[in-house]
């Protein structure tokens, strides 16, 4: 439906309810915001470019800690690294719940580590590091599962001869594959026809609700989600996936060994059977996919979307993509596959690793979290259950502590002598205790996709460098770049 349709309905709803309601009730003490209409919230001081940019602007006026109402729902704001730190980190706990996303609501209605809350999300996420651990690091660590996937992209490549093509579903394929590796206990073929099918199930769904109609639907869920939308398609594409994942829940129970746990699966079926007397118990099948759920979606898009940013990134700056591979020619030189090891001796690359994170910026907003009680914050009263944004964005891109925060410069994370130099306002994963389960896979699929690629081949665009649009094409909950072409040409 197009978006000024869905706006004027949701201002007819909301002129209605209206009447019948009055205003929002009182919360606690909340901190500073714009006045509030009835039902439609702040939707006055919403901009046209989406919700960041709308928060971006009322920070100007109301500092780093306000509150805005998304429809009926009061969200506190934390901007800068100082705020964000202060809750996420000083008071952990008390900022530690999951607030909703309205266009996958209906598929999670939390269950699975990513929404859940409380006991359940403690028993998943420690379930989840553990397992994940067990098979990640086990016989095969993690690093060799990388190595090996950067092989077969290697051989995929070079079996493209130079020609043109959009890496999307290469970069997507590499990334879900080792998170397939661990969770279902293999990996897929680059031209398995129900994998391609996933993928592209992923990449709609990812796009749609960062949308400029998902981040309205986010405003009003309530009401559109009554009528054909966005929502529609990412609710059917998700259960797709799940019954995708049911149907391979059922092949592991099929082949269970007890004695011989293959993959995270296997894991939880044995945990089930163990906790099958326990009434309460969060190891239910309803978890079980939802869990599996959100650690494939999870561990599929960010990643490959970060590497699609870091390649266009390379085309835009090539000089930047030549040093690189100067230094893994001194470093690692072109026979043996890169290693993690090798990251610590090359501190251009990890510049540019963590350059091409800090401007990709993949989730503005997090995700959003929730207060699990009553909080004083900075001498406000937080009522238990108010969600609350960590706006990511606005330490990524903090002008106090990156010299050129829009530009793309390595710069920012190298010292004067040329060492990797950190800084605290670099926080992709996140913070605190919902901080990305997956930070230690990422940065390790980070770095060995990126230097096997750019060890075997160079790159080339059909574009000149300057005509390379960095925009990206949606911005909302994810940042989403340009599609682009590239040829990968064999060093
Ligand atoms: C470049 C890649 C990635 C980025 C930038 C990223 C970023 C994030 C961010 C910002 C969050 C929200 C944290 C919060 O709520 O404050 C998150 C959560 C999460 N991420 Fe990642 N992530 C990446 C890769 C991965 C991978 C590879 C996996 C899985 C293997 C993964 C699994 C998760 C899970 C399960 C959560 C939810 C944690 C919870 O609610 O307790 N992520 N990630």
């Amino acid at each position: 439906m197009e978006l000024s349709i869905f706006l004027f309905l949701a201002v007819l709803m909301g002129l209605l309810l209206l009447l019948v309601k009055g205003r929002p009730k009182g919360h606690g003490h909340l901190p500073p915001g714009p006045h509030p209409l009835p039902f439609l919230g702040n939707i006055l001081q919403m901009d046209r470019g989406g919700l960041l940019k709308s928060f971006l602007r009322l920070r100007e006026k109301y500092g780093d800690v306000f509150t805005v109402y998304l429809g009926r729902r009061p969200v506190v704001m934390l901007c800068g690294i100082e705020a964000i730190k202060e809750a996420l980190v000083d008071q952990a706990e008390d900022f530690s719940g999951r607030g909703k996303i309205a266009m996958v609501e209906p598929v999670f209605q939390g269950y699975g580590v990513i929404f859940a809350n409380g006991n359940r999300w403690k028993t998943l996420r420690r379930f989840s590091l553990a397992t994940m651990r067990d098979f990640g690091m086990g016989k095969r660590s993690v690093e060799e599962r990388i190595q090996e996937e950067a092989q077969c992209l290697v051989e995929e490549l070079q079996k493209s001869k130079g020609a043109l093509l959009d890496p999307s579903f290469l970069f997507q394929s590499i990334t879900a594959n080792i998170i397939s590796s661990i969770v279902f206990g293999k990996r897929f073929h680059y031209r398995d026809e129900e994998f391609l099918k996933l993928l592209n199930l992923f990449y709609q769904s990812f796009s749609l609700t960062s949308s400029l109609s998902g981040q309205l639907f986010e405003l009003f869920s309530d009401f559109l989600k009554f009528f054909p939308g966005a929502h529609r398609q990412v609710y059917k594409n998700l259960e797709e996936i799940n019954g995708f994942i049911g149907r391979s829940v059922e092949e592991h129970r099929e082949t269970l060994d007890p004695s011989a746990p293959r993959d995270l699966i296997d894991a939880y079926l044995l945990r089930m059977e163990k906790e099958k007397s326990n009434p309460h118990s969060e190891f239910n099948q309803k978890n079980l996919i939802l869990n599996t759920l959100s650690l494939f979606v999870a561990g599929t898009e960010t990643t490959s979307t970060t590497l699609r940013y870091g390649f266009l990134l390379m085309l835009k700056y090539p000089h930047v993509a030549e040093r690189v591979h100067k230094e893994i020619e001194q470093v690692i030189g072109m026979r043996r596959p890169p290693a993690l090891d090798d990251r610590v001796k090359m501190p251009y690359t990890d510049a540019v690793i963590h350059e091409i994170q800090r401007f990709a910026d993949l989730l503005p907003l997090a995700v959003p979290h929730m207060v699990t009680k009553d909080t004083h914050f900075q001498g406000y009263i937080i009522p238990k259950n108010t969600e609350v944004f960590p706006i990511l964005n606005s330490a990524l891109r903090d002008p106090r502590y990156f010299e050129k925060p829009d530009a793309f410069n390595p710069e920012h994370f190298l010292d004067a002598s040329g060492a990797l130099k950190k800084n605290e306002a670099f926080i992709p994963f996140s913070l605190g205790k919902r901080i990305c389960l997956g930070e230690g896979i990422a940065k390790a699929e980070l770095f060995l996709f990126f230097t096997t690629i750019l060890q075997s081949f160079s790159l080339a665009s059909p574009m000149a460098p300057g005509d390379i649009d960095l925009t990206p094409q949606e911005s909302g909950l994810g940042k989403i770049p340009r599609t682009y072409q590239i040829r990968f040409l064999p060093h």
